[in-house]
């Protein structure tokens, strides 16, 4: 039983900006240059863009085909493909979406924060007074009034549908983005410490940091959620593909939008970083870098780093709205699908209760950071495993039906999508997974002396 009254895009160059949306956000934004600065450098940059070709790639085109061709909700896609005993699947996608964005919420009110106190306020002028500010706006009244601000602008923005609002957002706010951030990454260029800023963070070589399994850790984690693929976002959005959309050519221009946007961010915060000596804040930290380091040394520049600050940190909003309508549209969804709800009822009732699951998250830094290794480090990627091995094994009948029935895709270029879909993506996303575990336990159980 299909949705009745189905939505669809209105062009497929929507579909791309909305899909390019969801996949460019705070994880370009901060993630990229802080797991690039904690030892990898150019190594990790190698990894992960290795990564992204090899293996999450074909996972990206598997899980539009998944959406696509049968037309259904995460919650039920994997059933409607190959049956009952893949119903865990569907859960799994609206259990890791829902937690994603439960403490995505938290960071974007952070974003929205730091923001508004740029352009009202000011920048801090030391350090000190950054941690006082930081502190301010990641725990009690502050971090949750940011937290639902950000999660009724999502609702918002879901309930008005898939033309109106998602694809109406991504139209304006994509191109914007982009152009934003390369203004930002030229006017960095001309900093005193750029030159040294890429060497050290992006073109330092050292091979040994291949086998470092912390570097192997972040390149995977930073790979898969930055695509975004593994808990059926992109599968929602490609139920409202028309079935002659060229999918692995869409794929390609996603991932690469997505990638383009982690470098261009790397492009600006690592000069910010060596020209105003934040370096080690940068390393040592985790998730505040971004509002600690990157305010105080545009702080440090007057009205220029204020403009910067208030550019760079609309950018950042911008980009985490685009990715939390996709995280939303998955419950949200579900619920049409299965409940056959409204889609305004499924929009404000999940995002009503996603913002009760981070609460807790909004109020301690450790708990938020466990929903991000958790989440994010492990249950997206095991989601991305799923998907490759039920398309490459169990649908890939369908999976080559669909994309030959695009009229689109050439079978041989289905084929070696399939191939590394069957071969290569399981077993090396396999590996990776063990890794993450592996590593995630040491760093949980870790005592320090
Ligand atoms: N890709 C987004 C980012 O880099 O911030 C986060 C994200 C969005 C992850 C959507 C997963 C997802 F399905």
């Amino acid at each position: 039983m299909a949705t009745a009254q189905k939505e669809s895009w209105q062009s497929g160059l929507g579909f791309v900006l909305a899909a390019s949306g969801s996949a460019v956000g705070l994880g370009n934004l901060w993630g990229f240059a802080y797991r690039a600065s904690q030892g990898g450098g150019g190594t990790f940059v190698l990894l992960y863009v290795l990564i992204v070709m090899t293996i999450c790639l074909p996972v990206l085109v598997a899980e539009m085909v998944l959406g696509r061709s049968t037309g259904r909700s995460p919650l039920l896609a994997p059933v409607q493909a190959a049956g009952r005993a893949w119903q865990p699947m569907g859960w799994l996608f609206v259990v890791v979406s829902c937690g994603i964005l439960a403490f995505y919420g938290v960071l974007m009110g952070w974003t929205g924060q730091t923001l508004l106190h740029a352009l009202q306020v000011g920048l801090p002028s030391s350090m000190g007074e950054a941690e006082l500010f930081f502190a301010g706006i990641s725990g009690g009244q502050s971090a949750i009034a940011g937290q639902a601000v950000s999660m009724l602008l999502t609702a918002v923005v879901v309930a008005a549908g898939v033309q109106a609002g998602i694809e109406r957002l991504s139209r304006m706010a994509l191109p914007m983005l982009f152009l934003l951030l390369v203004v930002l990454a030229v006017w960095a260029s001309s900093l005193p410490g750029a030159a040294e800023g890429y060497r050290t963070f992006l073109l330092r070589w050292d091979s040994q940091e291949l086998f470092n399994i912390t570097t192997i850790r972040n390149a995977f984690t930073q790979a898969f959620f930055s695509v975004g693929t593994g808990i059926g976002a992109i599968l929602a959005y490609s139920a409202y593909l028309n079935r002659k959309a060229p999918i692995p050519s869409e794929a390609v221009a996603i991932v690469g939008l997505d990638t383009a946007v982690g470098l261009l961010a790397g492009l600006l915060t690592f000069p910010v970083v060596i020209s105003f000596g934040l370096g080690d804040a940068v390393s040592g930290s985790t998730i505040g870098t971004i509002f600690l380091s990157l305010p105080t040394g545009l702080g440090s520049i007057g009205l220029t780093g204020r403009i910067v600050a208030v550019t760079f940190f609309s950018l950042a909003y911008l980009a985490a709205i685009t990715s939390s309508v996709s995280l939303l549209e998955v419950p949200v969804a579900a619920l049409m699908d299965r409940c056959n709800w409204s889609r305004r009822n499924a929009a404000w009732v999940s995002a009503a209760v996603i913002f009760v699951v981070g609460l807790p998250a909004a109020t301690d830094l450790n708990v938020l950071g466990t929903m991000d290794d958790l989440f994010g480090g492990v249950l997206l990627i095991a989601g991305g495993l799923l998907i490759a091995v039920l398309m490459g094994w169990f649908a890939s009948r369908s999976f080559l039906e669909d994309l030959k029935n695009s009229g689109i895709t050439p079978p041989a270029r289905a084929g070696i999508i399939l191939f590394f879909l069957r071969w290569v993506s399981p077993l090396v996303i396999a590996a990776g997974l063990l890794i993450s575990v592996v590593d995630l336990i040491g760093k949980w159980t870790y005592v320090p002396r």
